[in-house]
C-alpha cells in the first residue's frame, strides 16, 4: 500500500459513522465561495474540501477570475498540449481561490446543433473530444487540483435534461457517448459527475450498469462520482448503483440563495428542483441502518472521498490537514496565482488558436494601414461565454472594438447598426439566485431592458462605405438549461451583415456562437471568422488573426451545414424527444459520419478551416505501431499553423454498418515559410474498432484506409494498414 492508502485507511479507521456520511453529503461553505462543499472532519484531520466551476474559468461567488474561452474554442485548437496548460492555468486559479476540485472539463459529445451547452462541449467526434478533454483533466490534475469530467453520460440536450430518458443502443453508447468519459479515466480523473438525465429509463445517478459495472468495473475507476447539483433520483438506489456523493445537499433555500417560499416555486424546464436535497443525509443513515446499503459501501464512498483528497496532498499520512505538499499527480503549491499575465497570455492564445478561418477571398489579413469599420450590436464588450453554470467574472477583457483599436495604424470607425442581442442565462430563470453580475464584465449583465445607445443602420451602412474594410461582429445567445429553436443568429444581425456586404466588397464577419449557426449571407462577404465565446482575450486575439499577427489555427469541431439536413432534424423523436423520451435514432451517425452516410454536403466540414499559408502534403505511410506518416510543407512565403487529421475507412464486414471515416488523431504544427515537416500521428483504437454487443471490442481483420488531410473532406494523402 501506498503512504496515501495508508493515510486514507488510518482516516476511515477514525472516522464515526455519522462523520463517515459529512463527507458524502454537501453542506453550506461558511466561506460562500464554493459551488459544493464538504466540511471535512478536523477531529480525524479530514480538511474542508470545496467544488468549483467550471470549465471556462474558475466561478468562485463573489470572485473574479481569468475568463478563458468557451471549451468549444479549445477542442478548436485540436493542440492536446495547449489544453493540458489552460487546464494547469485554471487549476492554478482554483488554489488561489481556496478551491480543491474544479467541475471541468463537459466532455459530451455534440449531438444536437442546438444544444444551449454546445460551448461547453468539444465537438461532434469522440476520439476528438476524448483527447481535449483527457489533456484538460491532465493539466486540472498537474496543479493539485481534482478534476471532474461531466456530464456523465448523454447528456446531449438541455430541453427536459432532468427528466428525458435518452434511449440509446448499446453499441452507440460503446462508440460515440461513453469514449470521452473513458478517455477522461485513463487519464486519471479524480471525479465524475453523473448527468441529470436518464438513459434507457433509468436516471444516471441510479444507473447500476454505467456507474458500477462500467465506469468503476471496467473501467477501473477509483475517484468519487460526484451528482449533478440537485440530480439525485434516490437514496438507495443511487447508492447501490454507484454514486459516492451527493451535491450540493443542501435546500437552495438553506443555501443562503432562497427563500423560504420555493415550495410553491415552479421550476422551469432544464432546472432541477433545488429542494429536493439532502437524500445522503438521514435517509442514507436510515437506509444503513435498515439494511437497504450496505455499511461497507458507504465505507467505499468516503474512501474514494479521501483518496482524492490523500492523492492531492490534503490528507497526511497522520491526517494533520492540508499544507504545501508534493503529492502523488503533481505540484500543489497551496498560494496557487490568479490573474497573472501567463493566464493572461493563455487565454489570449487559446481564443486566437481556436479562431477558424471558415472563408476568406484575401482581404485577410488586414493590412496595416488599412481603415476599418467594425460594425455590431456589441462590438464595445468582450464576449466571454454562454450562460449558466460556467459564467466567469474576469479582473479585465478587451473589446473587439479595443483590440482592434489597439492593433490597427488605419482609421477605426464604429457602429452598433442594429439593437443588443439579449444575452440569455440560466440564472435569469432562477429570480432568486446569484447576484446580477456586474455591469463591465458579466454575462447576466448584458440584458438590457432598453438600447438605449439608439444604432442605426445606416451609420453602420456609412462607416462600411468609408472604410477599405468593415469587420462585422455578430453573436448567437446560448445557456444552460435552454436549447435553441432556431440556427439562425438572433435579432436583426443578418439584415446588418447583407447591409454593410452591400456597402463594402472587403466585408468580414466575425462569428461569437456556441456551435454551429446558420450564415445565409456566407456568399456575400469577402471573409468568414469562427471565434466560438473568445473570453476575456476577445478583442486581442481577434486582432491578432484579423492582422496576421497569427495564422487562424483553428479547425472545425463540428460540423456546420443547413439546419435541415442534421440528423436530428425535423425529427421529434429524435430531438427534443417524445412522451419523455429522445430516441437515439441516427445511432453512430452523428455529425460527419451523418454526411458522409447520407452522401450530404455539409456548409463547412468537420476539420475544416483556413490558413493564411499554403500547405502540401506529402505520400503518406502507415507505420507497425498504428501510426501514419507524411511531410507536409508550408510553400507560402509567410509562416502558418496547419492541424494535419488522419482519418481511417475500415473494411467493408458483412452485416456490419460502420461509418465511411472515423477520425483517428490530428496535430497542429506551426511551420515557417518554406518549412517541410514529417509529422507522424497515433491512430486511436477506437477508430479502428467496433463495439460488438457479442464479442465486445473487435477490430476486423482486413485492409484499413487511412486518410491524411485537413479535413474530414479534404483528403490530401492515403496509405492503407492491415489487420
Ligand atoms: C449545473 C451543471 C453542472 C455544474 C453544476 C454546479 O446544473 O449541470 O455542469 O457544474 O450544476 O453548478
Amino acid at each position: 500500500m501506498t503512504t496515501t492508502d495508508d493515510a486514507v485507511e488510518a482516516t476511515l479507521e477514525r472516522l464515526s459513522r455519522q462523520q463517515k456520511l459529512s463527507l458524502v453529503r454537501g453542506a453550506p461553505d461558511p466561506e460562500g465561495t464554493a459551488t459544493g462543499y464538504l466540511p471535512g472532519v478536523d477531529a480525524a484531520g479530514v480538511p474542508p474540501f470545496r467544488l468549483v466551476d467550471g470549465p471556462l474559468g474558475i466561478r468562485a461567488e463573489g470572485e473574479r477570475a481569468t475568463a478563458f474561452p468557451a471549451s468549444i474554442a479549445t477542442a478548436a485548437t485540436f493542440d492536446a498540449d495547449l489544453a493540458r496548460r489552460q487546464g494547469a492555468a485554471m487549476a492554478r486559479e482554483a488554489t488561489a481561490l481556496n478551491q480543491d476540485a474544479l467541475l471541468a472539463p463537459g466532455v459530451n459529445v455534440i449531438r444536437v446543433p442546438h444544444c444551449g451547452r454546445n460551448f461547453e462541449y468539444l465537438s461532434e467526434d469522440p476520439v476528438a473530444a476524448g483527447d481535449i478533454g483527457a489533456a484538460l483533466v491532465e493539466g486540472i490534475e498537474s496543479e493539485g487540483v481534482v478534476a471532474t469530467v461531466k456530464h456523465f453520460v448523454a447528456n446531449n440536450q438541455e430541453t427536459h435534461r432532468t427528466t428525458v430518458s435518452a434511449e440509446v443502443d448499446e453499441r452507440t453508447l460503446r462508440e460515440l457517448y461513453l469514449p470521452p468519459f473513458r478517455a477522461a479515466v485513463d487519464a486519471g480523473v479524480g471525479s465524475v459527475m453523473t448527468a441529470y438525465n436518464r438513459v434507457n429509463g433509468t436516471h444516471m445517478s441510479d444507473h447500476g450498469y454505467l456507474l458500477g459495472d462500467v465506469l468503476k468495473g471496467e473501467w477501473g475507476f477509483e475517484g468519487y462520482a460526484v451528482s449533478d447539483w440537485y440530480g439525485l433520483e434516490t437514496t438507495v438506489g443511487a447508492a447501490t448503483a454507484g454514486l459516492d456523493v451527493e451535491m450540493p445537499g443542501i435546500s437552495i433555500a438553506d443555501a443562503g440563495d432562497g427563500d423560504a417560499e420555493l415550495d410553491d416555486f415552479e421550476w422551469p424546464d432544464g432546472i432541477p428542483d433545488g429542494t429536493r436535497a439532502g437524500l445522503f443525509g438521514e435517509p442514507l443513515a436510515e437506509a444503513i441502518e435498515a439494511g437497504e446499503v450496505p455499511p461497507a459501501r458507504l465505507d467505499d464512498m468516503v474512501r474514494r472521498v479521501l483518496g482524492q483528497m490523500a492523492r492531492f496532498g490534503r490528507l497526511d499520512a497522520d491526517g494533520a490537514g492540508a499544507g504545501a505538499h508534493e503529492v502523488a499527480d503533481g505540484s500543489r503549491d497551496d498560494a496557487g496565482e490568479l490573474d497573472s499575465q501567463r493566464h493572461r497570455d493563455v487565454a489570449r492564445e487559446v481564443a486566437a488558436r481556436g479562431t477558424v478561418l471558415l472563408d476568406n477571398d484575401g482581404v485577410l489579413p488586414l493590412d496595416d494601414g488599412a481603415d476599418v469599420a467594425v460594425i455590431g450590436p456589441h462590438v464595445d464588450e468582450a464576449k466571454l461565454g454562454g450562460g449558466g453554470s460556467s459564467e466567469t467574472t474576469p479582473f479585465r477583457s478587451v473589446s473587439p472594438l479595443d483590440g482592434i483599436e489597439a492593433r490597427a495604424e488605419g482609421a477605426v470607425a464604429s457602429a452598433f447598426g442594429v439593437t443588443r442581442i439579449e444575452s440569455v442565462s440560466l440564472f435569469d430563470m432562477l429570480p432568486f439566485v446569484g447576484e446580477e453580475a456586474d455591469d463591465e464584465t458579466g454575462d447576466a449583465a448584458e440584458v438590457e431592458e432598453t438600447d438605449d445607445r439608439d444604432p442605426s443602420l445606416d451609420d453602420a451602412v456609412a462607416a462600411a462605405e468609408a472604410a477599405d474594410a468593415a469587420v462585422v461582429f455578430v453573436r448567437d445567445a446560448t445557456t444552460e438549461a435552454l436549447d435553441r429553436d432556431t440556427l439562425a443568429l438572433p435579432g436583426e444581425q443578418d439584415a446588418l451583415v447583407a447591409a454593410v456586404a452591400d456597402a463594402n466588397d472587403d466585408t468580414v464577419v466575425v462569428v461569437r456562437s456556441g456551435g454551429p449557426v446558420s450564415l445565409p449571407w456566407r456568399e456575400d462577404v469577402a471573409a468568414v471568422v469562427e471565434q466560438w465565446y473568445p473570453g476575456q482575450a476577445d478583442g486581442e486575439a481577434v486582432a491578432d488573426v484579423l492582422y496576421g499577427d497569427r495564422d487562424p489555427g483553428g479547425r472545425l469541431p463540428v460540423t456546420f451545414a443547413s439546419e435541415e439536413t442534421y440528423p436530428t432534424a425535423d425529427d421529434d423523436r429524435r430531438f427534443p424527444g417524445v412522451d419523455g423520451a429522445v430516441h437515439y435514432d441516427e445511432g453512430l451517425f452523428v455529425g460527419y459520419r451523418h454526411f458522409d452516410a447520407a452522401d450530404a454536403e455539409p456548409t463547412y466540414p468537420f476539420g475544416h478551416g483556413r490558413s493564411y499559408a499554403t500547405f502540401e502534403y506529402g505520400a503518406a505511410e502507415t507505420g507497425e505501431d498504428q501510426t501514419v506518416s507524411v511531410t507536409v510543407e508550408n510553400v507560402a512565403d509567410r509562416p502558418g499553423r496547419e492541424v494535419v487529421q488522419a482519418y481511417v475507412s475500415p473494411p467493408d464486414v458483412d452485416g456490419v454498418e460502420r461509418p465511411e471515416r472515423e477520425f483517428a488523431a490530428a496535430e497542429s504544427v506551426r511551420l515557417d515559410a518554406g518549412e517541410r515537416r514529417t509529422v507522424t500521428l497515433s491512430l486511436d483504437d477506437l477508430a479502428l474498432s467496433r463495439y460488438d454487443t457479442e464479442d465486445g471490442w473487435t477490430v476486423d481483420s482486413g485492409t484499413y484506409a487511412v486518410e491524411v488531410g485537413r479535413s474530414a473532406r479534404d483528403v490530401r494523402a492515403s496509405a492503407t494498414l492491415e489487420r
